[in-house]
């Protein structure tokens, strides 16, 4: 007998706090292993994507939606020349193929000297995209995730990766409680069994008058039939990892560039969406200021984006 899940087996799909408790972990080490694996394979759909990609281009486009600033490394490297580079390289018309879309909304953008010397924390940190981002910028940063290949991806640029499972920071990580000026966690408590539980965990890590950016899905698209059957099929009719991996094929048919999106929807057994209320409660009683929504203004979005201070007088 699989596991309950919530989506397939409750309707449940927008995360209610009372929910909490209810249900069991999964294996998340091996989730979205296969996607960082097939990343590091060089498997086309897999790389030379927003998603994944941690090369100086795909990393000037995470910096502008950031920053606003555009072009940083390329302009570290080349100076004046960097327009030039641009247009002999291709470059610019690459650019404006990747398409990155919504999270240009984000605002306000943060300062280009914000993470300059900061100690930050990614959770979940995947392949390390917003790990190479944060580096670029001037942080020294941590890297924690369970994938074995998310770490071994992360390790190429970050000597400070760590195996760490994120339940387990409140109880057995008191040396990462209060620790950080800035707790980055990018799509991940909306995958667990339980993102409250993940919320307070991720939280710990921030200092009285730290940072806390954390992005889940929105009660929109995730939420549609459409993902829902899919998923429901992959996780419920499919066995092997063959017949998953042609099911994603499949779906992504002449997208096949874009195949790593419809595994990273398939794949996780939770994907819950978060209402603003619940993000909104779940910031308060983790003792921060009232959050700023980042991509407010963005049409139709599938994702909160969303940034908080840890009040001064809260506890670590
Ligand atoms: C959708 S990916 C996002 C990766 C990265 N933050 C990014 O934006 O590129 C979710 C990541 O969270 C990790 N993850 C899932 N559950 C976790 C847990 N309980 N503890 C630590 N990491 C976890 C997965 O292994 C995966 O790499």
């Amino acid at each position: 007998m699989p596991p309950v899940n919530p989506h397939f087996d409750h309707d449940r799909v927008v995360w209610r706090d009372e929910y909490s408790g209810q249900y069991e972990p999964v294996a998340y080490d091996a989730q979205f292993d296969g996607q960082w694996k097939l990343f590091l394979d060089g498997q086309q759909g897999f790389v030379r994507h927003t998603g994944v990609e941690t090369s100086d281009e795909y990393i000037d486009d995470r910096i502008e939606e950031l920053t606003g600033v555009a072009d940083y490394l390329l302009r570290r490297r080349y100076g004046m020349l960097a327009e030039a580079v641009k247009r002999v390289t291709g470059r610019a018309a690459r650019a404006q193929r990747r398409g990155i879309g919504g999270r240009l909304h984000l605002a306000p953008k943060f300062p280009i000297d914000h993470f300059q010397g900061k100690r930050c924390l990614d959770i979940g940190c995947g392949a390390g995209r917003w790990t190479r981002t944060l580096l670029a910028l001037g942080a020294s940063v941590k890297s924690v995730d369970v994938s074995e290949h998310g770490l071994k991806s992360t390790r190429r640029f970050n000597s400070d990766v760590e195996r760490l499972d994120l339940f387990e920071i409140a109880e057995r990580r008191p040396d990462l409680h209060g620790a950080f000026d800035f707790t980055l966690c990018w799509g991940v408590v909306m995958c667990t069994h339980d993102p409250l539980v993940a919320f307070r965990n991720v939280a710990r890590t921030v200092k009285p008058g730290g940072e806390l950016y954390v992005m889940v899905y929105a009660p929109t698209y995730h939420a549609s039939e459409f993902v829902l059957s899919s998923r429901r099929h992959y996780h419920r009719a499919l066995a092997t990892p063959e017949q998953r991996f042609t099911y994603v094929l499949e779906l992504a048919g002449e997208d096949r560039d874009n195949a790593i999106n419809y595994m990273d929807m398939l794949n996780t057994f939770y994907n819950w969406t978060i209402d603003e209320a619940t993000l909104n409660g779940w910031y308060a009683m983790c003792g921060f200021e009232p959050p700023v929504f980042l991509n407010a203004a963005e049409p139709h979005k599938g994702a909160h984006h969303v940034l908080g201070r840890k009040r001064a007088d809260a506890r670590g």
